[in-house]
């Protein structure tokens, strides 16, 4: 990207449009579909005029106020949507910007002063507004990135300032855009351990909507960072104007939307300024993290598209690569193993068919082994009671069976009981007065300090310098920040929420520099860790430790809405044994596919089915990892849920049909697939079926248009519970 801007050739966009006002400059920021137009006013301010559809004349522009036109108050008549809204002037809604200055005055009021577009390559731009407070040496500059083709624009601000001495900001948001429709419904994404992504939506009255966290490290535990907007309705799959956003920031995050005295939305995103008033010496420039938007007027299937295209080709770790099918041991033996035991499950792999065995927790700690979770975190020594050949000896016995090795870590945690926290005691987050709270038996260790930061580094260094051929970390993040106190930050408490995030990318970097190869998976206690900022590193995310499929198929309906499914990983447990293994597996098949569950557990044809399931899935990964994904049938609002996968050229597409909890003699409608070549032929068959069982679809094997099938569709849902099916459409 850095390599990119610097070859980049400077164009300058701002322009002056036919406006009546001399020398008004208007910026737009464009994709495909959409504009976002700013402008100057004459009070030489920056207001947004415009986020909508792509408007195909320029000229005209001219036609937008920079004002927001009604109400009663005599300001109304230049009040406007600043495009980066600042405290302490006319506006007295939520403003993206407040300072105490060095003086003690609290207004800032930015101009615009210049601005410049850099065109990267030929799909993306990147704008950047430079702002000027006329009364202090303040200033802001606003980045925007837009994506083209993926109508995805990113936006962020940098502030600095030369005053005397520092100033503290208070709220320092991302962006702010704003939307001026008849009414606004949003969802949201809120949830808990093992209840992850749960969606739900309200419609936005006057006043203020705020989903934030203040978990500090396990930080979407509750409310994850994404949000919805539908206007004039709830957002649809389909149909109806939505816009989609987040926020890449792994640590306290704040939306705020706020609907105002003229009915207008304004929605903020950034970090959560709680606790966190942010003391910025002259000279340092505050950068913001990004926040992600996109808006589509197809509904919310073409918008998650947006993201899923956006994320493999730009944000993701490894975007566009292959992913690894796995075998994980937690659900299966937990901490009880030894070296014998992870042998066998290697050979099981194996003969699973799946790509790597990755060891979970369980395998550190000597003086305090880590036998459960009360001791030994921070002692990444292999416990030689189990493992008395340590790592290398896993590492050989994985070449043996044949498959790749990965390994669990939780890197920026400890135990109390620990020879860590007795050798460095000051490295974890915690109170010096008061008695200590442990989540999870735990404690976070402080990343604001770079000695920990070297320390969690450290821990995949050394790994991988003793023994290179691990191929996978599963990285893993299980306590929020407790007992809220830093040693290392002293009197500058107010600093530790935002540095020891800062201090989180700064490991992750050196990790993606040093191991720019190494596939990760980013692990919060199941998934309270998805966002952005952290998925440049990681090539994938736990999705929830709750393996119920039932569960998953609402949890990934749910996760679908902005990430692949190639970086959602599912694995296939024993949770919910009342589910067949083919439920499970074909649940679990829509995702990056993993098992971690016993062979032994399966009986032989259940077995025959999983390994054919990997092979399905190998034959297919080019339609599952890289093709684009449809929502067919919500389980939200049916017993039944279906989604599909459809390949770039269109010439292959998988469904996947699930009947939940079907009422008795429910009535089942066909599902309409999405994507296909209304000109094409395709044939549809049934796959990953029960050793010996025949197909019971009764469209199997016939051959359709595209046409009809998006039009009319496949009886593809029954009024059975607990049922799936797989279809492979093939272009003929
Ligand atoms: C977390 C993860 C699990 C597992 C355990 C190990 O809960 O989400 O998948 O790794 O930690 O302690």
């Amino acid at each position: 990207m850095k390599h990119l801007l610097s070859l980049a050739l400077i164009v300058f966009v701002a322009f002056s449009a036919h406006a009546a006002e001399v020398g008004r400059q208007f910026i737009r920021i464009a994709t495909e579909a959409t504009d976002l137009i700013l402008s100057t006013a004459p009070n030489g301010r920056l207001y947004q005029v415009y986020l909508g559809p792509k408007l195909l004349h320029e000229e005209d522009f001219g036609h937008f106020s920079p004002y927001t036109r009604r109400g009663s108050d005599s300001s109304a008549a230049t009040r406007g949507w600043e495009a980066y809204m600042t405290a302490g002037m006319e506006d007295y809604f939520e403003p993206a910007l407040q300072v105490t200055h060095a003086d003690g005055n609290m207004s800032s009021l930015l101009k615009y002063a210049s601005s410049q577009t850099n065109q990267i390559d030929e799909n993306v731009t990147e704008t950047i507004v430079t702002l000027k407070d006329d009364a202090y040496p303040l200033e802001v500059k606003l980045h925007y990135v837009a994506y083209a083709r993926e109508n995805i624009i990113k936006t962020w601000s940098e502030i600095v300032h030369q005053e005397k001495k520092p100033v503290l900001l208070h709220r320092y948001a991302s962006g702010i855009i704003y939307f001026e429709r008849p009414s606004y419904y949003l969802t949201e994404f809120s949830g808990d351990w093992a209840q992850e992504m749960q969606m739900n939506h309200q419609q936005l009255q006057f006043g203020k909507k705020m989903i934030d966290t203040k978990l500090g490290s396990r930080a979407a535990m509750h409310a994850y960072p994404f949000f919805e907007l539908g206007f004039g309705q709830p957002a649809e799959e389909s149909r109806g104007e939505v816009v989609m956003g987040t926020i890449g920031w792994t640590g306290n995050y704040r939306f705020t939307f706020e609907v105002d005295n003229l009915k207008n939305l304004r929605v903020l995103a950034g970090i959560n300024p709680f606790a966190s008033t942010y003391e910025l010496q002259p000279g340092e420039v505050f950068t913001t993290p990004e926040f992600i938007f996109t808006r589509s007027d197809e509904g919310k299937g073409q918008a998650s598209r947006n993201f899923h295209d956006w994320a493999r080709n730009y944000q993701l770790k490894d975007g566009n690569g292959d992913r690894l099918t796995l075998l994980n041991n937690w659900e299966n033996t937990a901490f009880t193993f030894d070296e014998k035991i992870l042998g066998e499950l290697m050979k099981e792999a194996k003969h699973l068919g799946v790509d790597m065995f990755l060891l979970d927790d369980g395998w550190f700690g000597n003086k305090y082994p880590r036998n459960n979770d009360r001791a030994g975190l921070g002692d990444w020594e292999a416990m030689e009671s189990k493992l008395p050949n340590g790592v290398p000896g896993l590492v050989r016995l994985a070449k043996e069976a044949g498959v790749k090795f990965g390994i669990w870590i939780e890197p920026e945690m400890v135990n109390p009981k620990s020879e860590l926290m007795e050798k460095h005691p000051d490295w974890a987050i915690r109170l010096p007065n008061r008695e200590t709270y442990y989540y999870r038996n735990q404690l976070v260790l402080d990343l604001s300090n770079p000695e920990v930061q070297d320390h969690v580094f450290g821990v995949v260094d050394k790994l991988m310098t003793e023994n290179p051929e691990i191929a996978y970390f599963k990285w893993d993040c299980n306590s929020p920040i407790t007992n809220v106190y830093s040693p290392y930050l002293k009197e500058k408490q107010n600093q530790l929420y935002v540095n020891h995030v800062r201090g989180v990318y700064n490991v992750f970097k050196r990790v993606k520099e040093k191991y720019p190869d190494l596939p990760m998976m980013l692990c919060s206690g199941g998934g309270a860790r998805c966002d952005y900022e952290a998925l440049k590193y990681f090539t994938e995310f736990w999705c929830s430790d709750n393996t119920d499929p039932v569960e998953r198929l609402f949890i990934q309906w749910g996760f679908s809405q902005f990430f692949p499914t190639k970086a959602m990983c599912a694995h296939v447990t024993s949770w919910n044994k009342n589910t067949s293994i083919k439920f499970r597996v074909d649940v679990a098949m829509m995702c990056k596919l993993g098992f971690d569950i016993g062979l032994k557990e399966l009986s032989d044809d259940e077995l025959a089915y999983c390994q054919q399931a990997v092979s399905n899935y190998n034959r297919l990964k080019p339609v599952i990892l890289e093709g684009d994904f449809f929502r067919l049938v919500s389980p939200y609002e049916t017993n039944h849920t279906a989604v599909m996968h459809v390949s770039k050229a269109k010439d292959k597409a998988l469904v996947y049909a699930y009947d939940i909890y079907p009422r008795f003699q429910e009535k089942t409608f066909a599902v309409r697939l999405q994507g296909l070549d209304p000109e094409r032929m395709y044939k549809v068959e049934e796959i990953n079926l029960m050793p010996g069982a025949k197909s019971r679809f009764a469209q199997n094997g016939q051959v359709f248009s595209g046409d009809y099938l998006m039009k009319v569709g496949l009886y593809a849902l029954t009024p059975q519970t607990l049922q799936s099916r797989i279809l492979e459409v093939t272009a003929q």
